[in-house]
């Protein structure tokens, strides 16, 4: 953020630029561009946040290519991309009585809308936000948002004593899922690369599977609950697997709209999700993350300048845990 005009104590003077990656069209990394914007406005029921962490997701990429939720927004243009966020809120809204100047909030900003989570202040209803534990870095709990909010609200049903399958256990959303079905009692398997067996064991998975070792209906049966993470074959191999009556929720959009009517057709049950920003689940995440139950696994930090960098490594499909930005 320039100086020249900044008030201390976050009395912040509208007249600022605040450095955001804007997408002016969407297309390669190329089309990011860092410029100086102004301070944004906040509505009533809005705080504003001044970031320190930002985590990214596959949505991200996506929606840059002019997939994902590009579609939604364009009218926008030009775009901020990201969704999740940690820092200190800067200012507050009138109407907003959940928090005050000097919190330090994290959570996933209007998801499916423009989050506006690639910037150094960030508008963010509180409605949408959490306090984040003390003793969480920035970095852990923005990694902790919609990768985490996703296994926390597709997990609903999963019930203790079940047998819970999980696809690609090691990615953002799969290391999170493991956990949250260990927290709800169930007996969780875990689908990675055997470079990934130690870290899906180490979650808390009760067993690895190594999707290139053998097929699936050899090393897996009698699962309760799927969570699938990567659509198309996975979901027919994943039936072959399941008790009748049991569930397959399905996450990657645009791979996964066969779903229901193919689980039908084997006396099952299967849908499709789209995780949605809530603060309230963000709470729980919040709590989970502070009793030590639940713990962001980064693999890869990116200073703010290298947000490009960032974007090859979630497009890679191989990335372990989560990697954030941070402006800290
Ligand atoms: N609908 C929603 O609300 C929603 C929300 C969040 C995410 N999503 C979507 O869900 C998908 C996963 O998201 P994510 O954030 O978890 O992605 P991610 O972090 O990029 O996933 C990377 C992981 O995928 C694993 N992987 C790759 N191919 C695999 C395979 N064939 N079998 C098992 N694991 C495999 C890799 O492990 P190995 O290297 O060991 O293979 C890697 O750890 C994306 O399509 C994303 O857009 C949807």
């Amino acid at each position: 953020m320039q100086e020249n005009t900044f008030v201390c104590n976050f009395n912040l003077v509208k007249t600022h630029t605040v450095k955001a990656w804007i997408l002016q069209e969407p297309g390669g990394i190329q089309n990011m561009t860092l410029k100086d914007l102004p301070l944004p406005a906040i509505a009533e029921d809005e705080v504003l946040i001044a970031v320190k962490s930002v985590a990214i997701n596959p949505i991200d990429v996506k929606t840059r290519a002019g997939k994902g939720l590009y579609g939604v927004l364009k009218a926008d243009v030009p775009l901020i991309l990201g969704w999740d966020v940690s820092g200190v809120v800067a200012e507050t809204g009138n109407k907003v009585t959940t928090l005050k100047k000097g919190d330090e909030v994290f959570g996933m900003v209007n998801f499916p809308g423009h989050g506006k989570a690639y910037a150094e202040y960030v508008p963010a209803p509180a409605g949408h936000l959490t306090i984040k534990p003390a003793d969480i870095s920035h970095n852990e709990a923005a990694a902790a948002s919609l990768a985490a909010l996703t296994a926390w609200q597709a997990l609903t049903p999963v019930q203790k004593g079940q047998r819970v399958l999980i696809h690609a256990a090691a990615g953002g959303v799969g290391h999170f899922a493991v956990q949250i079905a260990k927290y709800r009692g169930a007996w969780v398997a875990g689908t990675a690369s055997a470079a990934n067996r130690d870290f899906v064991l180490r979650l808390g998975a009760d067993k690895h599977i190594d999707y290139n070792a053998a097929p699936l209906n050899e090393q897996v049966s009698d699962i309760d609950f799927v969570l699938d993470t990567l659509g198309g074959d996975t979901i027919d191999r994943s039936l072959e697997v399941m008790k009748k009556g049991a569930t397959i929720v399905s996450i990657p959009s645009g791979l996964n709209e066969m779903v229901s009517q193919k689980a039908a057709g084997k006396e099952m049950q299967g849908y499709t999700f789209k995780v949605r920003s809530s603060g309230k689940d963000m709470e729980a995440i919040a709590g989970l993350l502070q009793r030590g139950i639940l713990q962001s696994h980064i693999s890869h930090i990116y200073p703010f300048a290298e947000i490009p960098k960032a974007h090859a490594q979630i497009k890679s499909g191989r990335t372990r845990g989560k990697i954030v930005v941070t402006l800290s």
